[in-house]
């Protein structure tokens, strides 16, 4: 990782979508606990509300802000919001996603394919595009896409992958819809971050790594908290900070560089 000059310091304007819960509260709520104002987009008022309160109950400044990454109106509106409380947007976090049963390619229904890249690709790429003349405005405008180790390339490319963390037993799981929408995630991210990059706008790709969720029936090998260290990190790099790269963080914190 290319070292730093100053840190920007909070409190930032963030957005995390899809931070009602699972891995998108625990981002929002660990942004929040560094002094910063984090919207939390959810598509469900409800939700979303709730999530806030929560937040708000231990003294942190979370709003919630109505957001449907699948909606581009619901997404511009929410944009228009921010821009009018505070006329600038410092850290994006696209996380919303959907998790749909974990089936082969062959198994897999067209209609599964297309709602899980309505959501996990190009919701992504709405939100951004609909925030970047915020994060323009920005002094140190950072984008983090949440991905997985299991939208790697490298990964699913290697026959044997035993000995592997991930991977225990030596084999990469052969799950359609969320393999490929990650691994366009993937690819966007380094996309916006070249395109970016000259702007000092960093955009990278994070695994929160194995959390347990709803989206994986609760099962996981670190604690929501823990899975938010390196998607924060991310989001609060400091200028001249890293940007076109796809990370994780272990138990301990410890970065881990992922294969593309
Ligand atoms: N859990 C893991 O171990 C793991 C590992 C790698 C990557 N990830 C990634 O982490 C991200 C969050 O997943 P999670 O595990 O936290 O799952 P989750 O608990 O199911 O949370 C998903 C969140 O996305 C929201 N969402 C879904 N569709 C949306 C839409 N159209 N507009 C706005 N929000 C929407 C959900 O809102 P509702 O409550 O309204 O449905 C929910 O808040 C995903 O990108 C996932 O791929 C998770």
């Amino acid at each position: 990782m290319t070292s730093s000059t100053t840190s920007p310091t909070a409190p930032r304007i963030a957005l995390v979508t899809g931070a009602n819960k699972g891995v998108g509260r625990a981002i929002a709520q660990a942004l929040a606990e560094l002094g910063n104002t984090v919207y939390l987009g959810a598509r469900d008022e409800e939700r979303g509300k709730a999530a806030e309160a929560e937040l708000r109950e231990a003294g942190l400044d979370a709003r919630f802000v109505k957001l449907d990454v699948t909606d581009e109106a619901s997404v511009r509106l929410a944009a228009k919001h921010i821009e009018e409380e505070h006329g600038r947007l410092d850290i994006l976090v696209n996380n919303a996603g959907i998790s749909t049963p974990w089936r082969t390619p062959s198994q897999t229904p067209l209609d599964e394919v297309r709602s899980t890249f309505e959501t996990n690709v190009f919701g992504y790429i709405t939100v951004t595009n609909a925030t970047l003349p915020l994060l323009r405005l920005s002094d140190a405008a950072r984008i983090v896409n949440i991905s997985s180790v299991i939208g790697s390339l490298t990964a699913a490319s290697s026959t044997d992958l035993e000995g592997s963390e991930d991977f225990p037993d030596g084999k990469f799981p052969v799950i359609l819809c969320h393999s490929v929408s990650k691994a366009a995630v993937n690819s966007l991210t380094l996309m916006y971050a070249n395109e970016l990059r000259d702007e000092g706008i960093l955009v990278n790709a994070v695994s929160p790594n194995w959390v347990p969720t709803d989206a994986n029936y609760n099962t996981g090998n670190l604690t929501l908290a823990q899975g938010a260290v390196m998607p924060v990190r991310m989001a609060t790099l400091p200028d001249g900070g890293p940007t076109g790269t796809f990370t994780s963080s272990s138990i301990s914190g410890e970065a881990l560089d992922l294969p593309w």
